[in-house]
């Protein structure tokens, strides 16, 4: 399973680049509201941090408007992925830019009706808000299964990219369910490798050796 982070906080992101558990990134026009930066500026920034994937969004509704500005984006690294809607323009720009070779992460996704449809627009990702759905007391789970069983039962290509991960049981559903990526907030990927058991064993470990009055280097 890869691991993307969903942020446009170039600390982080180069932070959690280091760990080497860091496989892409994801942004979306409220995160970059959030980081404060110029769009551009910042994913260029972004591409510069990470060898994989970088999604960044367009922000116009028409198909036209939107190959505009993906045109733009694409030029800001090798590895942009460009990020557009899930509306039948979104799917439009998605199928001709596919066709150019161009990665698209198709968001925004709510039902598996409208992930098959991406499949077929040739989406490299797509990208099922499962928090998004709890909220409203859906169960967005459930979402990742059926996207998973279509995927397979024809064979698509289309990576399955499981966004508004809001916790670390997210993750581990959508691993268990056989999620291609899950894009995460940064104290989700931390969270991960968090377990009290971990820190007290450690703490006891290390209180022993102390005792030994050893070193090792
Ligand atoms: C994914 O690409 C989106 O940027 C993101 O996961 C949305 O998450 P949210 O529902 O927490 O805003």
């Amino acid at each position: 399973m890869k691991f993307f982070v969903d942020t446009a906080d170039t600390a982080e992101i180069a932070s959690l680049a280091e760990t080497g558990l860091l496989d892409g990134v994801t942004t979306n026009p409220s995160l970059i509201h959030k980081s404060g930066r110029q769009f551009l500026e910042v994913i260029a920034e972004i591409a510069g941090l990470v060898k994989g994937p970088v999604s960044a969004e367009v922000v116009a509704v028409g198909a036209k408007e939107m190959l505009r500005e993906a045109e733009v984006l694409r030029k800001l690294g090798d590895n942009i992925c460009i990020k557009l809607p899930l509306t039948m323009e979104g799917l439009t720009v998605c199928r001709k830019l596919a066709d150019e070779g161009v990665m698209v992460n198709v968001t925004l996704c709510f039902s598996a009706a409208q992930a098959l449809l991406a499949a077929k627009a040739g989406a490299a990702f797509i990208s099922p808000f499962v928090g998004r759905l709890d909220d409203i007391g859906q169960d967005g789970m459930l979402l990742i299964e059926d996207i998973r069983t279509i995927y397979d039962n024809y064979a698509f290509d289309t990576e399955i990219l499981v966004a508004s991960v809001r916790h670390p049981v997210h993750v581990l559903q959508a691993a268990k369910l056989g999620a291609d990526v899950a894009t995460m907030p940064p104290g989700v990927i931390r969270a991960l490798a968090n377990h009290p058991l971990t820190n007290s064993g450690l703490a006891a470990f290390l209180d022993d050796w102390g005792k030994t009055g050893q070193s090792i280097v």
